[in-house]
């Protein structure tokens, strides 16, 4: 995904964690935006292991379901679309409690 650029002011962006990289997000942007514009641009995987996509963007249909902690808080499922990106929000695209 690439963010329009020209003739939009943003404030500065943070950075938030998404699989373990930094990217970058820009205050008042939901998780789902900022896994979007990751390198992978995936959310949760299906019982198939296939990768799913976001799909509503309105809190209705759980595929962008994320793990996410902010700070040392414990890892809880959200709906990216519905919660905002801030700074120390670690984001995990698996369940973090079946890592390796
Ligand atoms: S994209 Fe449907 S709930 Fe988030």
């Amino acid at each position: 995904m690439r963010r329009i650029e020209q003739g939009v002011t943003r404030p500065e962006p943070i950075a938030v964690e998404i699989d373990g990289a930094s990217v970058m997000a820009h205050p008042g942007e939901t998780v789902a935006v900022a896994v979007l514009a990751s390198a992978s641009r995936r959310f949760r995987d299906d019982r198939s292991g296939a990768p799913r996509g976001m799909f509503c963007n309105m809190g209705t249909c759980s595929e962008c379901t994320v793990w996410a902690a902010l700070g040392t808080s414990p890892w809880r499922r959200v709906r990216g679309c519905l919660v905002l990106a801030e700074p120390t929000l670690r984001i995990s695209t698996r369940d973090p409690e079946s890592r390796p």
